[in-house]
């Protein structure tokens, strides 16, 4: 159990035995200030307030029925009826001892796992992946490892755009590409510049036009030889996308991708069904729901579009299609959607009508996290000089390259092949922390020369962190895996690192449940620069220093290093010994 929860248990049993009614909550936070403890119990305001009495009494009520063992040396009672902790720094070495050799760094697995679906990237396979997947990629992707390691059960779900009227166009000319000789792969090599082509013979060429629509109608009702050109384009499109979630370190594989088409069959069981509870109606040709629900400051209510007039169906549609395969096939407690803020609207009337349709059970937790947008340098979406979208490969290939150049001039001793190593890890890195550290809810600046910093929040300064850890290793000639114990936190520095060490595990509880991926890079900021507070104030492997001490510093080193590199590749970010 992580020290918060535990002592919350304990502050909360002390209220009960303080005759203070269970349904009043110990309020328990690590302290933000210096000299205020190292936790602070803030529940006794309102526990005063709930039970009309005195609050500094009731604190004092409560601490002496308080028994936190060895656990604090001391606590008090400060302003109006705050209890600071202040933990006993030989039980913290005690626990940071036993986290030193516990591969899960005192995360215990999760009492009761959950089923999680994770929906996220879900790209459209018509074009390429361009600078608007890179988000829900890489935060969906981070939440997906975070979860896992507390022991749930994570079910990734690649809901790729995969039908819809443009695929009757794209058909159509990888047929007469085909025909022309060219191979699928090599046809589709440029998808964008492909796709451009599709349409352009679309607008101009009448024949065309009409073949492509009729292989609409023919894809929907199943055409042999349209689906196999379908298949086609599908298997290479797919294919460029696993590239680059490969070059982005991110664990989607082809297992997991579940696209719009799979929902098919079920999109006119769905329409029934809501036809039948009376929620759908005939609405100008097309079947719609009405949701007063979510009505307009006029009290027009929602409209969510079924069916379009002529048959279609939407994507709303198979989203609610998706939700009940979710919930009942693959038995969700829990599903997480990261999509563009943008689609809040659609996401809230999926989940608005799927509970009010019955087609999720009560107890399922359907959550859209939203995020922002990613802007450029002027402050608007992040686009080319020329004004288009920038292909995701291509921005991934500048990190690389922009990494590489730095390394060469800042780690000229590294070999070719660790200088290869580490632009690939650094490139990459600094762009997804740099967007994982940002408040997922905000835009943010897209800024090369930032992301790349070794000073400051940034992928390449917590990366450099660990190298050097691992070069003191190097220096003391000691491998740091027969680091087993030892530790001891005399000074205070020491004991401000083995603290923050020790919360790992609280701030992952905070991670997965309100799906903020900062939170944690924030944390291994704080980490790394307690680290540094720590090196420069308490030598390692200056000659004056004992044995104990220094195997003790040894091991508080090993500590922060498996933490960093826990951390970060729960981020999904990759680490190096050498930098
Ligand atoms: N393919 C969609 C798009 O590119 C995103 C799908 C998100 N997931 C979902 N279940 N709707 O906008």
């Amino acid at each position: 159990m992580n020290i918060r929860d535990l002592l919350n248990d304990k502050v909360q049993q002390a209220m009960q035995a303080a005759g203070i009614p269970a349904n009043c909550s110990a309020h328990l936070a690590p302290s933000k200030k210096a000299g205020f403890g190292d936790y602070q119990a803030n529940g006794a305001m309102a526990a005063a307030k709930a039970t009309k009495t005195n609050p500094r009494e009731l604190a004092q009520k409560i601490l002496d029925e308080l028994d936190l063992d060895d656990i604090a040396e001391k606590t008090e009672i400060a302003g109006p009826g705050f209890i600071n902790i202040h933990l006993s720094t030989h039980w913290l070495a005690d626990q940071a001892n036993s986290v030193l050799s516990d591969e899960h760094l005192g995360q215990d697995k999760a009492e009761q796992p959950q089923n999680i679906v994770v929906d996220y990237s879900s790209p459209n396979l018509a074009k390429e992946m361009h600078v608007g997947h890179l988000r829900s990629t890489i935060i969906g992707d981070a939440l997906v490892r975070a979860l896992e390691f507390q022991g749930h059960h994570v079910i990734r779900q690649n809901h790729v755009g995969d039908w819809g009227t443009q695929f009757g166009m794209l058909i159509a000319e990888l047929e007469d590409q085909l025909q022309d000789g060219e191979v699928a792969e090599f046809a589709l090599k440029d998808l964008e510049g492909f796709y451009q082509q599709s349409k352009k013979h679309f607008d101009d060429d009448e024949a065309f036009a009409n073949r492509a629509r009729d292989y609409v109608v023919k894809l929907q009702s199943g055409d042999e030889h349209v689906l196999k050109l379908w298949a086609q384009f599908k298997k290479v499109s797919l294919q460029h996308s696993a590239e680059i979630y490969q070059q982005l370190n991110v664990t989607l594989g082809d297992e997991h991708v579940r696209g719009e088409s799979s929902y098919n069959d079920d999109l006119p069981k769905v329409l029934a069904e809501l036809q039948e509870l009376g929620l759908a109606k005939e609405d100008q040709g097309a079947q719609v729901v009405f949701l007063e629900e979510l009505a307009d400051k006029e009290g027009n209510p929602s409209p969510v579009i079924i069916q379009k007039q002529g048959g279609g169906f939407l994507y709303a549609t198979s989203d609610l299609a998706a939700l009940r395969y979710r919930t009942s096939f693959l038995q969700a407690d829990r599903i997480l959607y990261f999509i563009d803020a943008r689609q809040s609207l659609h996401m809230n009337q999926v989940f608005t009508l799927a509970r009010k349709a019955q087609f999720v059970p009560q107890s399922a937790l359907l959550e859209h996290h939203a995020f922002g947008t990613m802007m450029g340098a002027d402050g608007k979406p992040f686009k080319t000089r020329s004004g288009g979208t920038v292909k995701l490969a291509e921005l991934l290939d500048e990190a690389v390259e922009r990494a590489a150049a730095l390394i060469a001039e800042k780690d000229p001793d590294l070999t070719e092949e660790e200088k290869v190593e580490v632009a690939q890890k650094v490139g990459i890195g600094a762009v997804k922390y740099a967007d994982l550290s940002k408040t997922r809810t905000n835009d943010y600046i897209f800024n090369w020369e930032s992301m790349l910093s070794f000073e400051g929040n940034t992928a390449p300064y917590l990366q450099y962190a660990f190298a050097r850890i691992q070069s003191i290793f190097r220096k003391a000639d000691v491998s740091p895996d027969t680091v087993t114990g030892g530790l001891t936190l005399e000074q205070e520095q020491e004991k401000a690192l083995g603290l923050k060490l020790l919360q790992f595990s609280e701030v992952l509880d905070q991670v997965t449940r309100e799906a903020y991926p900062h939170v944690l890079c924030n944390y291994l900021y704080d980490v790394a620069s307690l680290f540094m507070k720590f090196y420069e104030a308490c030598p390692i492997l200056k000659d004056d220093v004992d044995s104990v001490t220094r195997s003790s510093r040894l091991a508080l080193s090993h500590l922060t290093a498996q933490t960093i590199h826990r951390g970060l590749d729960l981020l999904g970010i990759e680490t190096m010994n050498k930098m």
